[in-house]
């Protein structure tokens, strides 16, 4: 059996796609010429609690697709609302001005990651596996360090950002 072609364009095709509220995560790693590389990304996912696994989808046409394919490692940061603009950032321009002025550390096992208080959790992830989708590469994630605070989440719905509805405090669950 095959797939019957699409009755839709591709625009009303994203449009379908945004009513699906993320949150937003951003990146990080190193190039092989040792240069920072970093991108927003909001196609981050769970996969396995054991082994701890999760996914995101890079773009074919990303300039850092054949680094991020060959790094050995990434941190994949979830990041709270006072991110917004660190979001926007890491979605355009050139690799280089993304990380100027911007306070960096190393996760446990070395992986180039952003030193922010404000980010709601990071994975610190083994490169483990990819697989060619369309136009996009899916990468799977072995989480070997990761850690969570309770900032509250930065919102990404019908192609913009969003601030969470509730401004309570998050419970510590
Ligand atoms: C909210 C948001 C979510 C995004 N999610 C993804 C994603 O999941 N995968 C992806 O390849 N690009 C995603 N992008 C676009 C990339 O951030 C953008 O294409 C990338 O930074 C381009 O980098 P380059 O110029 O180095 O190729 C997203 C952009 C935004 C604003």
């Amino acid at each position: 059996m095959t797939a019957s072609a699409p009755d839709f364009d591709t625009a009303y095709f994203r449009s379908a796609l945004g009513r699906f509220a993320t949150g937003v995560t951003l990146v990080t790693s190193t190039g092989q010429d040792g240069r920072p590389i970093g991108l927003t990304v909001s196609s981050f996912n769970s996969v396995s609690l054991d082994p701890p696994l999760v996914l995101w989808s890079l773009s074919t046409k990303a300039s850092t697709l054949s680094q991020f394919e060959k790094a050995e490692r990434y941190v994949i940061h979830v990041l709270g609302a006072q991110q917004l603009k660190l979001a926007s950032r890491f979605a355009s321009g050139p690799q280089a001005e993304r990380f100027r002025d911007i306070p960096l550390g190393r996760a446990p096992n070395g992986t180039l990651m952003l030193d922010d208080p404000e980010t709601s959790a990071w994975f610190e992830c083994y490169n483990w596996a990819r697989h060619a989708a369309g136009d996009h590469i899916i990468f799977i994630g072995q989480v070997e360090r990761c850690h969570r605070s309770f900032t509250q989440p930065l919102v990404y719905h019908a192609g913009d950002f969003e601030l969470t509805p509730s401004q309570e405090p998050l419970s510590n669950k």
